[in-house]
């Protein structure tokens, strides 16, 4: 099947802006320090794991951000054959020619950031078969079409994973391509970092982003049906908070989640309004 090659992801490779106020824990900052001086040895490939929304994008634009480089973003997630982020056939006025993407560009340009998006879930398992000779360790790759292409210096590949209820995680992933990464388990932030966040990022009062904060804690740890309440969503929620709806709406028009659910929680939270501290014992530092 023939694909926009738009469709494929972010591949306009500019050095993306910083992102204010993003938040992770020194050890992470520290490892990604590494990593780009790791990179000026040798390609490196980056496994980054986690939650939906719990800021995994935003760690591999980060990166690139602060290391001047430029990004090229990929969606595995839609592949469907081996050689389709390589380019593919195209008609025109009668004739049949080769299309080259950008994936063979963006390989080939040196310090690039190569965000491969969902690693886990292409259409059909063979499409990751070409990806796996530029992340071995000869990095280089052949193809009919484009002859050999090699990986640049200083190229940098971040796969990220969706790890959840409908996804699977790290250990489902095949075992050769896992054993091309390092990998980076990523969290949702503990609340008192979450609270920071909130407040930083949409202005929301102290009041509301604890009780935010605090409801989305207790709906992801429900023990009978947890639910997904990621960072994403709760700046949403946030922000409809400072629009001036109520606790109670921001998180009814936000979520899917049954009302039972969302009214034992509210009610649980008006009961024991404290505001519980979870210590994971790291630090958490903007990045
Ligand atoms: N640690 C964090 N600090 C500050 N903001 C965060 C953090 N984590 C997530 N966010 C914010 O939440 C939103 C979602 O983040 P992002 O898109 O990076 O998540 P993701 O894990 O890639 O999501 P998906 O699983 O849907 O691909 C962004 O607006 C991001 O800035
Ligand atoms: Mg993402």
């Amino acid at each position: 099947m023939a694909v926009d090659e738009r469709s494929l992801g972010d591949i306009s490779m500019l050095v993306p802006q910083p992102e204010e106020n993003f938040f992770l824990p020194r050890d992470i900052i520290e490892h990604l320090e590494r990593i780009e001086r790791l990179s000026r040895k040798h390609p490196v490939n980056v496994l980054v794991a986690g939650k939906q929304g719990c800021g995994k994008s935003t760690l591999v634009r980060q990166f690139a951000a602060r290391n001047g480089r430029p990004l090229a973003t990929f969606q595995v997630g839609i592949l469907s054959e081996p050689g389709q982020l390589f380019g593919d056939m195209r008609l025109k006025n009668g004739e049949t020619y080769y299309q080259q993407f950008l994936f063979p560009q963006a390989i080939q340009t040196p310090g690039c950031v190569v965000h491969l998006e969902e690693i886990n879930r292409p259409e059909h398992p063979k499409a990751l078969n070409m990806l796996f000779s530029v992340l071995a360790e000869d990095r280089q790759v052949w193809t009919d079409e484009l002859g050999l292409i090699k990986v640049a210096p200083g190229v940098v590949f971040f796969a990220t994973l969706n790890e959840g209820e409908e996804f699977v995680g790290v250990e489902m992933l095949d075992a050769a391509l896992r054993d091309r990464f390092y990998v980076t388990l990523m969290d949702y932030l503990p609340p008192e970092v979450e609270f920071e966040v909130l407040r930083r990022k949409t202005g929301v009062d102290e009041e509301g982003a604890s009780a935010i904060v605090n409801i989305a804690n207790q709906l992801r740890g429900n023990s009978q049906e947890p639910v997904m309440v990621s960072t994403r969503h709760t700046l949403m929620i946030a922000e409809l908070v400072t629009m001036g709806a109520s606790i109670r709406e921001a998180f009814v028009y936000s979520l899917q989640v049954s009302r039972d659910i969302l009214e034992s929680t509210l009610l649980s939270m008006h009961l024991e309004m404290g505001y519980t501290k979870g210590d994971d014992g790291r630090t958490y530092l903007p990045y």
